[in-house]
């Protein structure tokens, strides 16, 4: 299996830290591409470098290099994340401005009819994010705000993240242990 993995500078850089862990240790092909704002939260909210993360991923690729193999739509991937997205990637991935090689991706990846799915992270959404999320959502994106479930009680952040980094694998068909899945009342 072959992933895209976008991060971009919204608020939770550690939600790509371990989504790009799991995937290096269910051995799943990873194409990294970062923004620069994700590269400053990282630094401000992990304690991981870009050396680091670059490490975990199978494919690093420079976000300015809009040559890129994953520009193209002859880039054969089994899906997209970008996780997590900020309302500026949002924006401009609803309104096909491709300005960095994250965002070509993610409209190359639309174009193709592949899945693409948006960890995207702002709290309150204003009327701008919504409709662009929408506008995503109506032509088959997957959004995905990193909203914690509770019924599996989580104990602590790792527990938080590691369910829901397992709900998205859930979205790409991808079988995992992280998911504490929901075994009904009784
Ligand atoms: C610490 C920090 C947290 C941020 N959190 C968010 C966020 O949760 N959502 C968001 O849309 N933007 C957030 N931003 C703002 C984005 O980083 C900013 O809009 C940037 O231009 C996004 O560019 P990018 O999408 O190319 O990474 C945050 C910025 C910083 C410095």
């Amino acid at each position: 299996m072959r992933i895209i993995v976008g991060m971009s500078g919204a608020s939770g850089a550690c939600l790509g830290v371990r989504f790009l862990r799991e995937c290096q240790r269910m051995a799943i092909e990873t194409h990294l591409v970062v923004s620069k704002w994700a590269e400053r939260t990282l630094e401000l909210e992990t304690e991981v470098s870009m050396q680091d993360l670059c490490g975990l991923a199978t494919t690093f690729h420079d976000g300015d290099d809009l040559g890129a193999p994953i520009a193209s739509g002859s880039f054969r991937h089994d899906g997209m994340v970008v996780i997590p997205c900020s309302m500026k990637t949002a924006g401009a991935i609803a309104n096909g401005y491709s300005a960095t090689l994250l965002e070509r991706a993610a409209d190359v990846t639309i174009k193709e009819g592949r899945r693409l799915i948006l960890v995207a992270r702002e709290t309150p959404l204003s009327a701008i994010h919504l409709e662009n999320l929408l506008k995503l959502a109506r032509i088959g994106v997957t959004i995905m705000p990193p909203v914690p479930a509770f019924y599996n009680q989580p104990e602590n952040m790792n527990d938080i993240v590691g369910h829901f980094v397992g709900r998205v694998l859930d979205r790409l068909g991808v079988d995992n242990d992280l998911v504490k899945r929901w075994q009904g009342l009784d």
